[in-house]
């Protein structure tokens, strides 16, 4: 493996790449956006694809029970997460997967929690379904963000009838600790409040382990799906495959029939082979590749501490994502956008797009190579420079 190996991705129809035109109104720009990697998958992954495609017939095709197996052995080998492999359900992607279960557990009208800023398909997810919005912005304190367990409450007291917890947490790159992820199980039992949990950045974390909230909830009543993928790990988003787990087996024949009743098919051959590859041989990749991750986010760290003091970095605890706060340079949301857009030429995670209190915010996707972070991170430094009150104090 090669983590500094550039390879294009420019012209291959990445949306990281190919679709900054549309998103940014400009083509000549430093992507740094989309959460997939500029990497190449482990060359395991790559050996397992290829024989798919020796094999050279691509007819109907059914997952084998070896996957659901593969599965279960890297839940239990890396979270201590015990399942049986009845309870996975296969589903092309996280993103549906909510769809499914909203459609599934809730009503038209119904209240359905987010934490802002979150991944913002988040939003239209909830709004697109029908359902009633419920934010609860997360605390912004100088340790970090906290959940506002306060506020919480009184989302559910307005009638919450489903939780979207992001665990771990995209943008801000918070891990959830037992404490948090028990007051948050105390209340959902409380109030009879459906979890849908969205771990798909689990296997991306630099200290501990992962805490599946299915490992939290056993103590409590809680009706909860938890959502897993490969595709964030091992950079597969392309491939399209995603599981549920439910712990309760009622629960999950409603969701299985309402894939059934709205004709979801199932993942492809390339899915199967990947992610199993991925899961039997793939560890000795990951552990080099979150090293490889650490270092990009020391080094933008360190020189945004050195070079742009006003900016602060919120060091991700969890996901390969930067969460950077401009707002001391003051700018407006509209302002920031455009000075990162057309002074630093760079393609950020707009911070406004993950929720109000995004404004003033920016996400930096580090999972490249270190030479793709030092173009990123000189480009900003240069357009800080060119800002006026810095042009004072240099020629002062
Ligand atoms: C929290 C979260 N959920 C889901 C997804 C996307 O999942 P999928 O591509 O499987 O729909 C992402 C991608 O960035 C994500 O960050």
């Amino acid at each position: 493996m090669n983590f500094d190996e550039e390879i294009k991705r420019k012209h291959t129809h990445s949306m990281k790449w190919d679709m900054l035109q549309e998103r940014y109104e400009s083509d000549d720009l430093w992507a740094m956006w989309v959460a997939d990697m500029d990497f190449k998958v482990p060359q395991e992954i790559l050996d397992a694809l290829q024989e798919v495609v020796d094999h050279g017939v691509f007819g109907y095709h059914f997952p084998p029970d070896s996957l659901k197996e593969e599965i279960r052995s890297w839940l239990d080998r890396r979270f201590d997460y015990a399942i049986n492999p009845q309870q996975i359900v296969f589903t092309p992607g996280v993103v549906p997967a909510i769809h499914h279960l909203i459609q599934t557990f809730t009503n038209e009208g119904d209240g359905i929690v987010i934490q802002t800023p979150v991944y913002y398909p988040f939003f239209a997810l909830v709004k697109e379904n029908n359902r009633k919005l419920l934010e609860n912005p997360l605390t912004d304190e100088t340790s970090g963000f906290t959940m506002n367990f306060e506020h919480l409450e009184e989302q559910f007291k307005n009638g919450a009838k489903m939780l979207i917890l992001c665990s771990p947490h995209n943008p801000i790159g918070r891990v959830w600790t037992e404490e948090e992820q028990r007051r948050l199980a105390e209340l959902c039992e409380k109030y009879g409040v459906f979890v849908v949990s969205d771990e798909i950045h689990a296997d991306l974390i630099f200290k501990g382990k992962h805490l599946p909230f299915s490992n939290v909830a056993r103590d409590y009543s809680i009706n909860l799906a938890t959502c897993m993928a490969p595709s964030k790990t091992f950079n597969l988003a392309a491939l399209q495959m995603s599981y549920v787990i439910f712990d309760d087996s009622t629960l999950q024949k409603s969701y299985e029939a309402q894939l059934k009743s709205n004709f979801v098919g199932g993942i492809s051959p390339f899915a199967v082979a990947s992610c199993e590859a991925a899961y039997r041989k793939g560890e000795p990749w990951l552990e080099k590749l979150l090293a490889y991750i650490q270092e990009n986010i020391s080094y933008v760290k360190k020189e945004i501490k050195n070079h742009l003091p006003e900016v602060t970095v919120h060091e991700p605890e969890g996901t390969y994502l930067i969460w950077i706060d401009f707002r001391k340079l003051g700018f407006t949301s509209t302002s920031l956008q455009k000075w990162l857009r057309e002074e630093a030429g760079l393609a950020l995670g707009e911070g406004h797009v993950f929720g109000k209190e995004g404004s003033g915010f920016a996400r930096m996707n580090v999972a490249c190579p270190k030479g793709h972070v030092e173009e990123g991170v000189r480009r900003l430094k240069e357009a800080y420079k060119k800002l006026p009150k810095h042009q004072e104090h240099s020629s002062s």
